[in-house]
């Protein structure tokens, strides 16, 4: 295993994760389940959310991982918010960010601090259906197929190099609550998994290519 700097990691040490969620936390729980297993390689050091009341920190609180509330209310400005984000999980000296659920843009300054170390994990088949409504988008769209991807998050929405995707079909009589439960699962999977090899064997990025290895 590597640092994201290419140091070599001891075999017994685990890759710090942040994990910035605004949501039921759903995906958190899943890395949680999966960062007590000693072969997993990663842990989540830390929970950081926008929303005081997101379920994703109840999770954290549940696992005995530390957690912080960023909320923009508390902040004068946009700007002034990002930095406290930033600031909130620097605390933890993360090998990897990764974008659980968090329902807001990040600028230019997090992406930068953080570049080529953060992973998003996102409800549709990127670059089709970006954005804050991936799955009632692509329903309708009227799509057959969607998915979930998780890419490494860049500067724009959505349009950063893609790690992993798993193809979920659309079924007739589908609304947005049950066909987002159905991506849920695939998604869950797919974010464990890909969260794992890339905190075992390190994530580069080439052009458009993000590699694992
Ligand atoms: C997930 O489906 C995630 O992909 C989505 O929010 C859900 C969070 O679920 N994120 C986005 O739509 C970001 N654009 P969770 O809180 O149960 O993990």
């Amino acid at each position: 295993m590597q640092t994201p700097s290419g140091h070599p990691v001891e075999s017994t040490a685990h890759a710090r994760l942040v994990v910035l969620a605004s949501g039921g936390g759903s995906n958190l729980a899943a890395l949680l389940a999966a960062h007590d297993n000693p072969g997993y390689g990663a842990r989540v050091v830390g929970v950081v959310s926008d929303k005081p009341d997101a379920g994703a920190l109840d999770l954290a609180r549940e696992a005995g991982v530390a957690s912080v509330v960023v909320a923009p209310a508390d902040f004068a400005d946009r700007a002034a918010w990002n930095i406290g984000v930033s600031e909130a999980v620097a605390v933890f000296q993360p090998d990897y960010v990764v974008l659980a659920g968090f329902m807001r843009i990040l600028a230019p300054s997090f992406v930068d601090r953080f570049a080529g170390r953060i992973v998003n994990t996102h409800p549709a088949l990127l670059p089709s259906f970006a954005g804050a409504h991936g799955v009632r988008d692509a329903l309708a769209y009227g799509v057959k197929v969607t998915g979930c991807t998780v890419h490494v998050v860049d500067t724009g929405v959505d349009t950063g190099p893609i790690v992993a995707q798993t193809a979920v079909p659309v079924v007739e009589g589908d609304d947005e609550a049950t066909l987002h439960e159905r991506i849920k699962v695939a998604e869950r999977a797919l974010l464990v998994e890909t969260v794992g090899r890339i905190a075992r064997e390190g994530l580069r990025v080439e052009g458009r290519q993000a590699i694992v290895g």
